[in-house]
């Protein structure tokens, strides 16, 4: 596959290798706002769920719990990481491996179009973070919807805090993207999409749903 040449295939292969044992454990700490976006999906049986860069599926298969009867789907660009989501996931979910910035969902995934979309503390990790939101929103199927938490601004946080948190993070390739906001009203609009926002207690994740009429 194409995406297991990139350099940023291999990164992401070389944070999980080891990471993906403990991920689960550790990130339930610090990546909030997560079980909120999964309420709020308000799925119905049949719908097709993809979480786009779904790491381990966990979201995944918090959201086979929460709306039962949904079809779930993942895409990853981390081969280290989709061992996990296959071994937590078997049967129940149907797993690609590709890049969100430009995969093709009916070769991988037998789908060209789903009705509720995840992106789930991904951006922060996407080098071309507002190509992946672009192409996870052109993926609608109609009256579909786009969720996805991530890192807020961390305003309410003290100014060394937030700087010693976004320091921790950079060792990981995570920045939390600022412009997500304005990025999620631009897409929006230029695809014709309804955008609601809001923000997580000390601004530490923002969360944006775009739907489809
Ligand atoms: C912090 S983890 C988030 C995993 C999961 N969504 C969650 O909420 O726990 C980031 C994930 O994004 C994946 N990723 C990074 N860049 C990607 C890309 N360009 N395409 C697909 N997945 C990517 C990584 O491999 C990793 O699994």
């Amino acid at each position: 596959m194409a995406s297991r040449g990139t350099a940023h295939a291999a990164l992401m292969d070389e944070v999980y290798r080891g990471q993906r044992h403990i991920y689960d454990l550790t990130r339930k700490y610090y990546l909030f706002g997560r079980d909120t976006l999964i309420a709020g999906l308000d799925a119905t049986p049949g719908m097709r769920v993809l979480e786009v860069a779904c790491g381990t599926g966990r979201n995944l298969a918090r959201t086979g719990q929460v709306w039962p009867g949904v079809r779930l789907f993942g895409l990853d660009i981390s081969a280290e990481m989709l061992k996990s989501a296959r071994a937590a996931l078997g049967s129940r979910a149907r797993l690609g491996e590709g890049d969100a910035c430009a995969f093709d969902p009916q070769a991988l995934l037998g789908e060209p179009q789903f009705e509720r979309i995840v992106l789930s503390y991904s951006l922060s990790m996407i080098p071309d973070w507002e190509a992946a939101l672009d192409h996870a929103a052109s993926l609608l199927a109609p009256r579909g919807a786009l969720h996805i938490v991530d890192f807020g601004d961390l305003a309410g946080l003290p100014s060394p805090l937030a700087a010693l948190l976004r320091a921790w993070l950079a060792r990981f390739h995570v920045t939390p993207r600022k412009a997500l906001p304005d990025a999620a009203a631009r897409i929006a609009a230029a695809r014709g999409l309804e955008l609601t926002s809001r923000r997580g207690p000390l601004g530490y994740w923002q969360l944006h749903v775009l739907t489809r009429g």
